[in-house]
C-alpha cells in the first residue's frame, strides 16, 4: 500500500498517529479543489463554499455543508449536528470556552488526557473560577471497568462536565465513552470526548455514545488532508456553542459560526469525503482490522522482547499501541527526545517515543502502508541503544 502514500521510502514511518498522512489521492483531490478555487476565489470561497457573506440562493447546498453531510454519514451522524474545525484542539476549545461554568465547578480530565487539552481545560476553567479536576486511572487497565469505575468514584457535587478521551494519547487505549457518558449523565455532568485519534481507526456511531460534544480528527485515521476535524453537538447544545473565534455568524446558529471563522484555507476540509471514498474502496473493515492486527502483534512482540507489559487488553487497543522501553533507555523527557531522534537520524525510522509517568515508552501507530517488518526494524534498532 506504501505507493498510496507519498512517504519517503528511506524512512520506516511508525508514527501515523501523531499528525497523519494524507494518501496521495487525497492530494490530488485537495488540489484539484484548490484550482476550482483559483479560477474564482472570491466567488467560492463568498458564495460557493458556506452561503453567507452574500446571502446563499437557496437554490444549492453550501459546499461545506454537502461536505458535512458525507462525513457524517461515515461517522453515523445528521451533517446539520456536525461542523468543521481545524483539529481535535478547536473542536475541544470551542465547548470549553462556551461551557456555562460557575465559580467553584469542576472538569474532570483523565491523568491520560492529551497535555494541550489539559491546558485548554485549565485555562476555560481558570477565567470562570472552576477548576479542573484530574482522575488517576489505575496503573494497570485490565478492562473497561476500570476507567468507568475510576471516573464514577471521581464526580462530586460540584463536578459539570467530563472531558473523555475516546483513545488515549500517550497510553493508546480505547475508553469505553458509552458507558462513561451513561453515568454521568446520571450524576448530572455533561460529557466532552476528545475522539482525536478514532475516526477511521474505530468503527464510529456519534449519536449512539449519547454524548453532548464529540470531536474527532479526520487527518490522523481518516485519510484526510491537514486540517480537518469535525465537531458533533447533540442538538440540544447547539444553541450555547460558539466557535472560539467570533466572526459573521454569531448567533445565526451553529453551522454559519463555524463554516466561516473569517477566510482561511477550506479546502482540508472539502476534501475529507475523497480521504472517506478512499478507505471505503478498500473496505473501512479491511482497513481498521489490518491496522489493529499490526498495532496487536506489534505490541506483544515488542512487550515480549523487552520483558515489558502491554497497557491494556485487546480489546481497548486499536491501530496505535503504547510500550514500555527498557529502563537503560532512560526515564526522562529529554531521554525520549533523545532516543526518537538517534532512531530517526541513525537508523531511519520515525515513531514516538516519550516519557510517561516516569518511564519511556514508544508508541507504534500501525497504518494499511506498515508491516511486521517495520516492527522487527524497530526492535533491532533499540537493541543497539
Ligand atoms: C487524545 C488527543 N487529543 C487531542 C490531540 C490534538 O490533536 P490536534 O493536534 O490535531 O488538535 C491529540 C493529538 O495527537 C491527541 O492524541
Amino acid at each position: 500500500m506504501r505507493e498510496h502514500w507519498a512517504l519517503d521510502p528511506n524512512i520506516t514511518y511508525l508514527n501515523h498517529g501523531t499528525v497523519g498522512a494524507p494518501p496521495r489521492c487525497v492530494l490530488e483531490a485537495q488540489q484539484k479543489l484548490r484550482d476550482e478555487i483559483e479560477r474564482q476565489p472570491s466567488h467560492f470561497l463568498l458564495r460557493e463554499l458556506a452561503g453567507i457573506r452574500l446571502g446563499a440562493d437557496g437554490a444549492k447546498q453550501p459546499r461545506l455543508r454537502a461536505a458535512a453531510d458525507e462525513v457524517g454519514r461515515f461517522v453515523g451522524a445528521d451533517g446539520k449536528d456536525l461542523v468543521f474545525v481545524d483539529n481535535a484542539t478547536s473542536g475541544v476549545n470551542a465547548v470549553l470556552r462556551t461551557f456555562d461554568f460557575r465559580e467553584g465547578d469542576e472538569v474532570l480530565i483523565l491523568d491520560h488526557a492529551y497535555g494541550a487539552v489539559r491546558n485548554a481545560a485549565e485555562y476555560a476553567t481558570r477565567l470562570r473560577g472552576a477548576k479542573v479536576r484530574v482522575v488517576e486511572l489505575p496503573e494497570s487497565i485490565t478492562g473497561p471497568w476500570a476507567v468507568i469505575e475510576a471516573i464514577e468514584r471521581a464526580i462530586g457535587p460540584r463536578t459539570r462536565l467530563a472531558l473523555i478521551d475516546h483513545i488515549t494519547s500517550e497510553s493508546a487505549l480505547i475508553l469505553p465513552v458509552a458507558e462513561i457518558a451513561s453515568r454521568c449523565h446520571h450524576r448530572g455532568v455533561a460529557v466532552l470526548v476528545d475522539g482525536a485519534h478514532a475516526p477511521g481507526a474505530i468503527p464510529l456511531d456519534v449519536p449512539s455514545l449519547a454524548v453532548d460534544w464529540y470531536t474527532g480528527n479526520l487527518h490522523k485515521w481518516a485519510y484526510s488532508p491537514r486540517s480537518s476535524a469535525v465537531l458533533w453537538t447533540a442538538p440540544e447544545r447547539q444553541a450555547t456553542l460558539h466557535h472560539t473565534v467570533i466572526s459573521w455568524g454569531l448567533d445565526q446558529g451553529m453551522a454559519q459560526e463555524f463554516d466561516w471563522p473569517g477566510t482561511r484555507d477550506p479546502t482540508p476540509h472539502l476534501a475529507a469525503p475523497a480521504g472517506i471514498a478512499f478507505m471505503c474502496e478498500l473496505g473501512v473493515d479491511n482497513v481498521q482490522r489490518y491496522s489493529h492486527e499490526l498495532a496487536w502483534n506489534a505490541g506483544r512482540e515488542m512487550a515480549a522482547r523487552w520483558n515489558s507489559t502491554l497497557l491494556g487488553p485487546e480489546d481497548m487497543i486499536g491501530t496505535m499501541v503504547a510500550v514500555p522501553l527498557p529502563g537503560r533507555l532512560g526515564t526522562t523527557r529529554d531521554d525520549g527526545i533523545r532516543v526518537r531522534d538517534a532512531l530517526l537520524f541513525d537508523h531511519g525510522i520515525e515513531v514516538h517515543v516519550y516519557a510517561w509517568k516516569e518511564r519511556l515508552r514508544v508508541r507504534v501507530s500501525a497504518q494499511i502502508y506498515n508491516e511486521m517488518a517495520d516492527v522487527e526494524r524497530l526492535i533491532n534498532a533499540l537493541s543497539t541503544f
